[in-house]
C-alpha cells in the first residue's frame, strides 16, 4: 500500500476527531456550501473519500436527509469510529463503510451523486486516476467537493511562541512535502483534467481567539507530530517544543494562550 503510514494511528484518529470538534464552525460552513450546490434532490448517494473518523460523513448524513452516505478509508480503525458515531446518532441505516485502499482501484459499486474528499487526495499515489474513477462513477449533474488546506494551521498567539512555531512549521513542512508530494497541488486544474466542470472555489478562513477548550489537545497532537523530527531542530527549539508538550508544565500548551489560525479551501465541480 502506498498510502501514508502513520506512526500512531490512534493519535491520528484523535487528531481528526478534534479537528471536527475544534473547527466545527468551518465544517458547518463548508458542508452548507456543498449542500447548497447539490440542489433539491433528496435521495442521493454520497461518498466520503478518505473519510477518516467520519466528521464529514456524519455531517453529510445530517444535511442530506434520506441520503445514503458511504465512508471509504484504508484504515479499519477510522471506519470503526465512523460506524460507532453513526450508531450513536441514529444514522446506522444510512451510513455504510467500505474498507479499501483507493490506490488499488475504485471500490464503490454503483452510481454516485456527491463525492466529498477532505484532506485525503494528497495522500494518494495517483489522485488523477482516482478523480477519473470518481468522474466515471458520478451521475451526470453530480458533484465533487475537494477540501484541502492552503496554509498550515497555527496555535501560538504570543510573539515568541509565534516565531518558534514558524520555525517548527518550516521543518515540519519540509518533511511533509517529502512524504506527501501531492500536497498543495492545484486541485481545480486536476478536477478539470479528470473531466469535471468547475463550479466554485471558496477559502474559509479560520481564526479562533480565544481558542475553544479542546484546542490544547488538538495542538498537542500537531506539535507531537513535529517532535518526530526534533533531531533536526536546534537544541533551544527542541527544548521549547518539549516544554510545549510537557503536560501541565509552565510552558505547556495547556497553560498558554492559544489562537487557532488557518484556512481550508473547498473546490466544487460538477460532472
Ligand atoms: C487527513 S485524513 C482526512 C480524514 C477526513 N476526510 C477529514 O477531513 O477529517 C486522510 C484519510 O485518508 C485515508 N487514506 C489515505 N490514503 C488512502 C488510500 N490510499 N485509500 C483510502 N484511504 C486513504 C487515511 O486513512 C485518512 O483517514
Amino acid at each position: 500500500m502506498s498510502h501514508d503510514h502513520h506512526h500512531d494511528d490512534t493519535s491520528f484518529a484523535d487528531l481528526l476527531d478534534l479537528d471536527g470538534d475544534v473547527l466545527h464552525e468551518y465544517w458547518a460552513d463548508a458542508l452548507s456550501f456543498v449542500r447548497r450546490a447539490a440542489g433539491d434532490d433528496q435521495r442521493q448517494r454520497i461518498v466520503d473519500l478518505g473519510a477518516g473518523t467520519g466528521t464529514g460523513t456524519l455531517r453529510l448524513a445530517h444535511r442530506f436527509a434520506g441520503a445514503e452516505v458511504i465512508a471509504v478509508d484504508a484504515s479499519a480503525e477510522m471506519l470503526h469510529r465512523v460506524r460507532a458515531k453513526a450508531l450513536d446518532q441514529g444514522l446506522a441505516d444510512r451510513v455504510t463503510t467500505i474498507h479499501a485502499d483507493l490506490d488499488e482501484g475504485w471500490p464503490v459499486p454503483g452510481p454516485v451523486d456527491v463525492t466529498w474528499a477532505s484532506l485525503s487526495l494528497h495522500h494518494l499515489a495517483d489522485p488523477d486516476r482516482v478523480l477519473r474513477d470518481v468522474h466515471a462513477a458520478t451521475r451526470p449533474g453530480g458533484l465533487i467537493a475537494v477540501a484541502e488546506f492552503p496554509v498550515q494551521i497555527r496555535f501560538l498567539a504570543d510573539e515568541a511562541g509565534s516565531a518558534l512555531e514558524t520555525r517548527l512549521l518550516e521543518l515540519f513542512g519540509r518533511h511533509q512535502a517529502e512524504r506527501l508530494p501531492e500536497l498543495g497541488s492545484d486541485w481545480a486544474a486536476r478536477l478539470t483534467a479528470a473531466g469535471f466542470t468547475l463550479l466554485d472555489e471558496r477559502t474559509f478562513d479560520i481564526d479562533l481567539a480565544p481558542a475553544p477548550p479542546a484546542a490544547a489537545d488538538y495542538a498537542a497532537i500537531w506539535f507531537g507530530r513535529v517532535r518526530r523530527h526534533a533531531d533536526d531542530l536546534d537544541p533551544a527549539d527542541a527544548a521549547a517544543l518539549s516544554a510545549l508538550l510537557d503536560g501541565d508544565g509552565p510552558g505547556s500548551l495547556r497553560r498558554r494562550e492559544l489562537r487557532i489560525r488557518g484556512a481550508r479551501t473547498v473546490t466544487l465541480a460538477r460532472r
